[in-house]
C-alpha cells in the first residue's frame, strides 16, 4: 500500500497505525486495507478515463465498504454471480451502474438482475440469449446487453487466467462467426437492446499489445454489424486485466498511459473503418484493490531444513492466499513487527495447512533472527485472496480491516468456529 512507513519502534505502520496495534486488536492473519490507497487508485483510473466508464471488477474483492468506496469515487461495478449482485445492491450501488457477467448465469440470477434493473448484462452464450429473451418477454422489459467476444488473442499470462484464445469457455468466438451470429440474433429479435461488444483477454497482463489486437478485432466486427444491419453499436468494453507489481521485477503501466494507448488504437481503428467512436468502458479489478492490501501473519515456527532453506510457518496459508499454489504466483514478505539488523536468510514462507504445496512466498530473504511471535506482512494481497479464500482444514477465513488516518475499522469480520459449525446440520 501507498501509506506504509516504519514507526519509531521499527514496526510497519499503515496510514499511521502500527501493525502491532492492528494485530493486538484484530488478531492474525488479517487483511489490512489502506483505504486512501484504494480510493486514490479509483481516482487515478477516473482521471485517466474521464469520459469512459470504469467498472471495478468485484470478483477481485467485494464487500459493502468497498462497494460504497468505489461508488463514491465514481466507479461502476462488474459482478458475475447472484452473490456479488446481492452484495452490491445491499451496499446501495445504483443498479444502473452495475454490469452483470458470467458464462453460466442461472435463470434466477438473470431474473434478479433484470428485476433490479442492472445497467447491462454481458451475454456469453446462445442459451443465455434464449433465457434472457424469454425473461424480457415475460416481463415486458428490454434489458441492455453487450455481447462478449472471444477475440483469439494469446495474452501473455498464466494459462488459467487467459481468456481470449479460441479454445475456452468464455464468450462467442469471433473467428468461428458465433459473435456475429449472436449480435445478429439479438438485433433481429429486437427483444434485448444490444448496446455493444465486450472483450476481456485475461488477467495480470503487462504487454498492452494484446489490448490493441483485441480492440482492432472487435471494431472490425462492429463494422461488419454496421454493414450487415445498418446499426452502429454505441458502446465498447475492453475488459480488465491490467497487471500490478507483486515483486520489484514487475513494471505495470500507469492508468494514464493505458488510457492513451487504448484511445489511440480505438480512434485509429474507427477512422479506418469509418465508425463513430463508441463510448468506452474498462473493467479493472486487480489494479484497483490488489496493491491496497497486505496480509499480516504471525510466525509460528522457524525450521531450518538441513541447511537447504528455512521454512517460516505463518498462521494462515493457502486458505487465505491460494494464488501461489494455484498460479505459481510470486509474492514478497517483510518482517513487520520490528526492525532487525540480522543477516538476510533465504526463507520460504509457508502456511499451516496439511499439504506441502501450502506456500505463501516461495523465496524471500528474511532477517536470520526471525522467530515465533514475529509479524510478517505480505503485500499485494487485495485481489483474489480474500475473494478466493476457503475453509480448507476448517480454518476460519480472516477479517478485513480498513485503515484510514490512523484509525482501523473492521469491514469484514473474522469467521468463527461457530460460523463453520452452523453450516454443519447433519
Ligand atoms: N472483466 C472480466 C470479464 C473478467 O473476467 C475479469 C477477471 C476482470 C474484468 C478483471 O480482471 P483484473 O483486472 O482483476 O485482472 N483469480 C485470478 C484472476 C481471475 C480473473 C478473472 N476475471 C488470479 O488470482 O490471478
Amino acid at each position: 500500500p501507498r501509506h506504509v512507513t516504519r514507526a519509531a519502534d521499527g514496526a510497519l505502520a499503515v496510514a499511521g497505525l502500527s501493525v502491532r496495534d492492528i494485530a493486538d486488536r484484530f488478531g492474525t492473519p488479517v487483511y489490512v486495507l489502506d483505504e486512501d490507497d484504494l480510493r486514490s487508485r479509483c481516482r487515478d483510473f477516473r482521471a485517466a478515463f474521464p469520459t469512459e466508464d470504469v467498472y471495478y471488477a468485484g470478483k477481485a474483492f467485494l464487500c459493502r465498504a468497498v462497494v460504497r468506496a468505489i461508488a463514491e469515487e465514481g466507479l461502476f461495478l462488474d459482478v458475475c454471480t447472484g452473490g456479488e449482485l446481492v452484495t452490491a445492491l445491499s451496499a446501495g450501488m445504483p443498479p444502473e451502474r452495475i454490469g452483470f457477467h458470467g458464462n453460466n448465469k442461472s435463470v434466477a440470477e438473470l431474473a434478479r438482475a433484470v428485476d433490479a434493473g442492472v445497467g447491462r448484462i454481458i451475454v456469453d452464450s446462445f442459451d443465455e440469449i434464449d433465457r434472457l429473451t424469454a425473461l424480457a418477454r415475460e416481463r415486458g422489459v428490454r434489458p441492455r446487453v453487450l455481447v462478449r467476444v472471444t477475440v483469439g488473442v494469446e495474452a501473455h499470462t498464466h494459462e488459467f487466467i487467459a481468456t481470449a484464445h479460441e479454445d475456452q469457455k468464455f464468450g462467442f468466438s469471433l473467428a468461428g462467426g458465433a459473435a456475429a451470429a449472436a449480435a445478429f440474433r439479438i438485433l433481429d429479435e429486437g427483444v434485448l437492446e444490444l448496446r455493444g461488444l465486450h472483450s476481456h483477454i485475461g488477467s495480470q497482463i503487462f504487454d498492452t499489445s494484446g489490448f490493441e489486437v483485441s480492440a482492432r478485432r472487435v471494431l472490425a466486427l462492429q463494422a461488419q454489424i454496421r454493414d450487415a444491419r445498418g446499426v452502429e453499436l454505441p458502446e465498447l468494453d475492453l475488459g480488465g486485466g491490467f497487471g500490478i507489481a507483486y515483486t520489484t521485477q514487475d513494471d505495470p503501466a500507469a492508468p494514464a498511459d493505458l488510457a492513451k494507448r487504448l484511445r489511440k488504437i480505438v480512434d485509429a481503428e474507427c477512422a479506418a473503418e469509418q465508425l463513430v467512436v463508441p463510448h468506452l468502458s474498462i473493467e479493472p479489478g486487480r489494479a484497483i484493490v490488489g496493491p491496497a492490501v497486505f496480509t499480516l501473519y504471525e510466525v509460528g515456527t522457524v525450521k531450518d531444513v538441513d541447511g537447504i532453506r528455512t521454512y517460516v510457518s505463518v498462521d494462515g496459508g493457502m486458505s487465505d492466499n491460494i494464488r501461489t499454489a494455484l498460479y505459481d504466483a510470486s509474492y514478497s514478505a517483510t518482517l513487520a513487527s520490528r526492525a532487525s539488523a540480522a543477516e538476510p536468510m533465504l526463507a520460504r514462507v509457508v502456511g499451516k495447512h496439511c499439504e506441502s504445496g501450502d506456500v505463501v512466498v516461495k523465496d524471500e530473504f528474511l532477517p536470520a533472527d526471525v522467530q515465533p511471535g514475529d509479524l510478517v506482512a505480505v503485500p499485494g494481497t487485495g485481489a483474489y485472496c480474500r475473494s478466493m479464500a476457503s475453509n480448507y482444514n476448517h480454518v476460519p477465513r480472516p477479517p478485513v480491516v480498513a485503515v484510514r488516518d490512523g484509525q482501523a475499522r473492521l469491514i469484514v469480520r473474522r469467521e468463527t468456529e461457530d460460523d463453520l459449525l452452523a453450516l454443519d446440520v447433519g
